[in-house]
């Protein structure tokens, strides 16, 4: 059972003014729930726990686009930081897929694969796919049942989020960095229809700018 950060229902997180947040979305956050240098705190520590597991093996990293570039480029910094300073390292290669499922603030049914790698290039191959956040768990499980079919010698999957959620099928990543409650969040590439990708840290949107960002 993987250790997280469980992040309660009555979090107040933070107030913006204690941090800095690009102008440009001043207005449009409530509070800072997950401040930038938590997140990378405890990607340090999972980057760790990774390697512990999943040494000693080649592995591929394969990054969910867009939402997981940022965990994904820190989280590997970090295995690399540990494959230069410790006696076991690990050869790490890097992979990309692309998914959509999301529209406005709500999960739609059907996830898409709307680009990246052949994901056959995997098959026989120790993977470990990254992804910012598990909401229902369909995006994931659509992604590691087509994976099954290249046949992977192993997967592992790593969440920076997990969203504590009645919409939840029930499915949990092997490593997960934060539980968080049932907020839509942005920050950190967790975007709002494009927008908020380019906010270092992890925050509750106001209903304001859910309806001027609305698609
Ligand atoms: P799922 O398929 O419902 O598990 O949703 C997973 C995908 O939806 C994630 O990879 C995100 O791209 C997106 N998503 C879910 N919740 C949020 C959120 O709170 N903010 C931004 N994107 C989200
Ligand atoms: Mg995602």
């Amino acid at each position: 059972m993987a250790t997280y950060h469980q992040i309660p229902d009555d979090e107040k997180g933070y107030e913006l003014d204690l941090f800095c947040v690009p102008k440009h979305y001043e207005e449009d956050l409530d509070r800072v729930i997950i401040p930038h240098g938590l997140i990378m705190d405890r990607t340090e520590r999972l980057a760790r726990d990774i390697v512990r597991d999943m040494g000693g093996h080649h592995i591929v990293a394969l990054c969910v686009l867009k939402g997981g570039y940022k965990f994904f480029s820190d989280l590997l910094d970090y295995i690399k930081a540990l494959n230069q300073n410790c006696d076991k390292s690990v050869p790490l290669t890097v992979d990309f897929i692309r998914l959509k499922s999301y529209c406005n603030d709500q999960s739609t049914n059907s996830v898409k694969v709307i680009g990246g790698d052949e994901l056959s290039t995997l098959t026989g191959k120790n993977v470990l796919i990254v992804e910012d956040i598990v909401e229902t768990g369909r995006t994931m499980e659509t992604l590691l049942s087509l994976l099954s079919e290249c046949n992977p010698k192993m997967v592992k999957v790593v969440s920076l989020l997990v969203k504590r959620t009645p919409r939840s099928s029930g499915y949990r990543p092997d490593y997960m960095g934060f539980e968080v409650p049932d907020w839509f969040l942005v920050g950190y590439a967790l975007d709002y229809n494009e927008y908020f990708r380019d906010l270092s840290h992890i925050c509750i949107l106001n209903e304001k700018a859910k309806v001027k960002y609305k698609l």
